[in-house]
């Protein structure tokens, strides 16, 4: 017995964590772009990136970035960087998406550039865990040129001490990621448990 149904949904965005992705511009300037397709494995985070973002033509050029993860209570900031683009020109699609053309991401979205350590994009100060990364490899796949899959290796690690507990674990219960669940913003709910392997 069984009460699915088939449907055809237009995206698949099925509640993965908003990463803001801070690039340099050509100008030596940073450009954030929002994404929410990453997982990490390690140390190493990937990232799914669409042709056409100023994102991924930066890091084509000039290979490191920051991994932002905003907090739930971020999201509007989040939201109003959604219809921008560091790229000029933009791509026709993004024209047709109403994006426009924004070189300072970071005041349009009431955000703060604090300097990075290891790579040379900035970081953003409000996001309580902060992850200086640079690119292993950028792969566009044969069956589906639309996007690209880019691996990153992280190199620094910068977190609140709010949301750290002892000397390197990450407190759960006071991390509250941004989510993405088929294009509305949620945070977490309470706990439900943890893993075997879980050390907090
Ligand atoms: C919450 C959110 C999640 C997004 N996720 C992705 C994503 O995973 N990959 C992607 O390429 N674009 C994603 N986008 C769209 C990019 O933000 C958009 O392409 C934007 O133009 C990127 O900025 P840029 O052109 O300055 O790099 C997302 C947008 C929002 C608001």
């Amino acid at each position: 017995m069984t009460s699915h149904v088939t449907i055809h949904p237009k995206i698949l965005y099925y509640g993965t964590p908003v990463v803001l992705l801070c690039t340099e511009n050509q100008d030596g300037t940073t450009n954030i772009s929002p994404i929410s397709s990453s997982w990490a494995l390690g140390n190493y985070v990937i990232l799914g990136l669409g042709l056409g973002s100023q994102g991924l033509e930066n890091l084509r050029e000039r290979p490191e970035c920051v991994l932002n993860l905003p907090n739930a209570s971020l999201w509007q900031q989040v939201e109003a960087l959604a219809p921008l683009t560091g790229r000029n020109p933009m791509p026709a699609y993004k024209k047709e998406l109403g994006f426009r053309y924004e070189p300072d991401k970071f005041t349009a979205a009431k955000l703060t550039q604090v300097p990075s350590e290891t790579v040379r994009p900035g970081r953003i100060g409000e996001c309580p865990l902060q992850l200086e990364a640079i690119v292993r490899s950028i792969r566009i796949p044969e069956y589906a040129q639309m996007f690209a899959i880019v691996e990153t290796e992280v190199t620094r690690v910068h977190a609140d001490k709010q949301i750290v507990r002892g000397e390197h674990h990450i407190n759960p219960a006071a991390w509250n990621p941004l989510l993405y669940n088929f294009r509305h913003y949620y945070g977490l709910g309470s706990e439900l448990g943890k893993t075997y392997r879980s050390e907090t």
